[in-house]
Order: C-alpha cells, then structure tokens, then sequence
C-alpha cells in the first residue's frame, strides 16, 4: 500500500482545501496480517483527511525483525516521518540521543494528560516529564484463543481455563488436532511465558520477576510450576509447524489446532476470516485463572525533521491517532481497547467486551515491554524457542538459565 500522489492532484481529489503545506510523510509499522492491514488502513483514512499523504512504510517479519530497521534508520540519518512501536521502553535510547520529537506541547493543548486512559500509558510515553509518544491502543497478551470447532469435532466440550485446556489436549490429538499452535519467532514463545507466569504464578509473581528482577522469585518453587506448565505447553504444540503468529490464528480459526496463546490482536485476523466471538470461538483472558490484562500496545513516536512541512505533518497525524472517531475505527478491526475513555465501543464483540470489562474494575498489570529492557527480554525470548525446540532441556534446566537473565536484567 504505497500512496504517492502530487500536491496538485492531491488538491483535485480533496474535497475541501489542502491546507498550506500539507505533504507524504511516510509512517512505518510491522501491521502486516489481514487484521492488521485493515486496521491500518483506517489510520491512512484519518490522516489522508487531514490533506497530508500517508506514505506506507510497513515491515514484514514482525517487531522483533521490524524494530531493528527502524531505529537503525533513525540512527543512521534517514528517519520516516512517524513510527509504531510497543508504548514502554523500546524507545530509551532514542530518546536519551535527542533523535525523537517531544510532543508535549501539542499534548497539553489537546488535554492528552485528561484523555488517555489508563494513566500508564501516557506515562510510559513521558520521559523527564516530556511526552513522546501518541498511543494508539491498549494491546493486552494474556488471552487463549480456542477454536469451537476443534473441540466439537473431538467431542469435548470447550475449556474454560487452562487446566482444563491441558486435560483436553489427548482427545484433541486423538482427533487430529494440534491442541496448542504456536509460531516458531522467539517471540511468540516469549510472550506466551510471560502469560503463563501471570496464569499460573499470579500477578504478583510476574511483578516481582518482570518488574523487580527478582532472581530469587525466578528460582523459587512458584516460578517452578509456570516452568511445568511451559513444558505442557511445549508438549501441547510439538506438531505446530509455522513461523508467524497470525498462521499459527490460522490453525485455530480453520478448526486444526485447538488453541493459541497470543495477544488480543488476534482478534483482528478472526475478524477478516468472518468468526464471530462466542460462536466460532472462545477468548479466556487470563487462560481462565487469573483474569486480568496488560496495558500494553502500540504508540506512534516521530522523528525529529528538519522540514518544517513534515514537522506540521507529524502533528496533524499524532492528532488524528487521538480523534474519537479514529479511535472507534481503528481499535475495531485491530481487535484492541481504546485509549480513551470517553469512546463508546457499542460494536465491540463479545471478547473485546470481556476486555473493556477487566479494564474498567482496573484488572490491568504493566505489560513486559513497559516493565522490562527490550534487550533483556529478548534474551528470554531467545531462551524459550529453546525450550520448545529442545525437547531434552528440562524445565529445571530452563528455569535456572531463566533467573540467571533476570538477575542481570535491566
Ligand atoms: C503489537 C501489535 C501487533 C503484534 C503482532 C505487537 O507487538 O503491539 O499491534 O499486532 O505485535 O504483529
């Protein structure tokens, strides 16, 4: 979706005035799924309405893949005019080098500090006080997405948390089934660690662990039944033969596999494929056990550009991210919470609602991105592909490499 048009054609198709020095701005993401690539485009709306071009800049393979290129890109000189990353700390060093744009002078004008619920997720956006980042959405991990029809056709009736997920997987596997499908990017089995230390541990383990780095905690006997229950989950998803986390949705919405552990953004790809929540499948935030959700997600940063057009741009987009309207349209098909308050998401389906639920009894936790160093969590990440390709590593083997890297992490 590359959009290249002059000014002056720009200015026919309008149907109202190009505003004075309306420009491209080329905005990169790594939103590349159907669910994603709709919802995108519902920011390419909002910004192309405002006379300016969104320039698409979006990047396969996913954040892990995505993220490198991008802030090499605003390291090396060539920056784009706005880019997604997971609101927290992904963005320090950027910062600290003075390479992003502090916004915080639109953001007091537009009352961003009264809008932008909950308060975490401007604050994960402030840095010495300065606000840096336009958020988008709330984007939680902590959810099991089952396939109705899975379970059906092995004659069980659907879990209702992950114990009971675990009791099904023989009469799933009897059946054909993959009982858990999950991709092969680091990642995936990553952040499915951390839902599970939420699941199983409970939040107050996953705070000490990912919050405090408490070594200690990552040794001990609480973290050892999440290490158990990572190894079910290995188990669980020995056939499971794909990379990217929306094939891996594919196996659950086409009824092979029984369930996924993943983000709500999931929600977006059984969306495009037609599924309707509560029907074709089932979403147990929390796996069932412990019902709450991270308020992780998504924020536009913006470059510092020495074109003034392009700096006038870069507001008009980080105010259009904010609008209600975008908000409605966007959060909708991308299967995410709105970061407003005052949004009202009448549409929502049934999982989106159970979402909205936890959110307004404040059943949220800090999300990893926001607690931890990227750099450390991709250590774990890269321990836990591991983990699900070694089937001789013990989960003791893997719990105490696990609490070494916490110990040192950051
Ligand atoms: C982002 C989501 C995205 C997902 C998979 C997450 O880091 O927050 O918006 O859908 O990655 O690409």
């Amino acid at each position: 979706m590359r959009y290249r048009m002059t000014a002056l054609a720009a200015a026919v198709a309008m149907p109202f005035a190009v505003p004075a020095g309306a420009t491209d701005l080329e905005v990169t993401h790594w939103w590349t799924s159907g669910g994603e690539a709709a919802a995108v485009a519902e920011l390419a709306k909002a910004f192309d309405a405002t006379g300016n071009k969104w320039v698409d800049g979006a990047v396969a393979g996913g954040g892990n893949t995505a993220r490198p290129i991008m802030i090499s890109r605003i390291t090396g000189g060539d920056p784009m005019g706005a880019t997604q990353f997971n609101h927290g700390r992904q963005t320090e060093e950027l910062i600290q080098a003075g390479l992003l744009r502090d916004l915080t002078d639109l953001a007091n004008k537009e009352g961003w500090a009264n809008l932008v619920q909950p308060k975490s997720l401007l604050d994960s956006c402030t840095v010495d006080g300065k606000i840096y980042c336009a958020p988008v959405n709330i984007h939680s991990w902590e959810w099991l997405w089952l396939s109705n029809k899975a379970f059906e056709d092995a004659g069980v009736p659907v879990p209702k948390n992950w114990d009971e997920f675990v009791a099904a997987a023989p009469a799933l596997e009897k059946a054909g089934k993959i009982p858990l499908a999950i991709g092969g990017q680091p990642w995936q089995s990553g952040g499915a660690l951390r839902v599970l230390m939420v699941a199983i541990g409970g939040p107050d383990v996953y705070q000490k662990v990912y919050g405090d780095k408490d070594a200690e905690v990552a040794a001990g006997p609480e973290v050892a039944k999440v290490f158990a229950a990572a190894d079910n989950a290995r188990k669980m998803a020995a056939k499971s033969n794909v990379q990217d986390w929306n094939q891996a949705t594919n196996l659950v919405i086409t009824g092979q596999a029984g369930g996924q552990i993943m983000g709500d953004w999931a929600q977006g790809e059984f969306q495009v494929a037609g599924q309707v929540a509560g029907k074709d499948y089932t979403c147990l935030p929390g796996l069932g056990m412990h019902e709450v959700i991270s308020t992780g997600g998504d924020a536009f940063y913006f470059p510092k550009l020495a074109d003034e057009g392009k700096s006038k741009a870069q507001e008009a987009l980080a105010s259009a991210l904010l609008d209600p309207k975008t908000q409605v349209a966007f959060n909708l098909k991308k299967g995410s919470l709105p970061i407003r308050g005052d949004i009202d998401l009448g549409a929502a389906n049934d999982c989106m609602k159970k979402g909205l639920a936890i959110l307004a009894k404040g059943g949220t936790i800090p999300s990893g991105e926001q607690l931890m160093s990227q750099d450390s969590l991709n250590q774990i990440n890269d321990l836990f592909v591991e983990f699900f390709n070694t089937p001789s590593m013990t989960p003791e083997a893997a719990q105490k490499r696990f609490a070494e890297i916490v110990g040192t992490a950051d």
